[in-house]
């Protein structure tokens, strides 16, 4: 009866967890020849301050950021949209899913993994991170030029977006 065990900071979704559980589970049946039945997965999330690396928690190594960087100090940073609302988004938040939490219908939901495009946006202003984003949908002239797709774009700064 194997047990997999995995930690991970707070934010992500309950179908990006039910797509964990199943890729564990998966990965445990090919390669151990586990009966699907035996797999157990437990997840547990954490908090920013409850994770650290060299005696720093993540929290304090964000707040510890050159002013501007992180202009609210709980973490959260400004999501506005060119022509329309705006929203707060934590650093281990993706956009797309800050906006859901929100309540807008400025941007289309889909797979919310990347892959089918629909949540296609672009940066104009601020600095993010980007989770893996399918080519077919983003090329590398469009990425450089800040096009994302809003479901793997994690905020590390305020941002202004063009949704559409
Ligand atoms: S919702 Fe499908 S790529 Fe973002």
């Amino acid at each position: 009866m194997p047990i997999i065990e995995v930690n991970m900071l707070e934010g992500r979704s309950p179908d990006d967890k039910e797509r964990l559980i199943q890729a564990l589970t998966d990965a445990a049946i090919t390669s151990i020849g586990a009966p699907r039945e035996t797999v157990r997965i437990i997840l547990r999330e954490m908090p920013s301050g409850h994770f650290a690396v060299g005696g720093q928690s993540l929290r304090r190594k964000r707040l510890q950021r050159p002013p501007g960087r992180n202009s609210v100090t709980s973490g959260l940073h400004r999501i506005r949209i060119v022509g329309g609302g705006e929203f707060s988004c934590g650093e281990d938040e993706r956009i797309l899913l800050a906006m859901e939490r929100y309540g807008s219908s400025d941007i289309g939901v889909g797979c919310r993994g990347g892959g089918c495009g629909i949540c296609r946006v672009r940066v104009v202003g601020g600095d993010y991170t980007t989770g893996k984003m399918s080519a077919a949908k983003i090329s590398e002239t469009e990425r450089a030029a800040g096009f994302a797709l809003a479901c793997r774009v994690f905020p590390v700064s305020d941002l202004l977006i063009e949704v559409g």
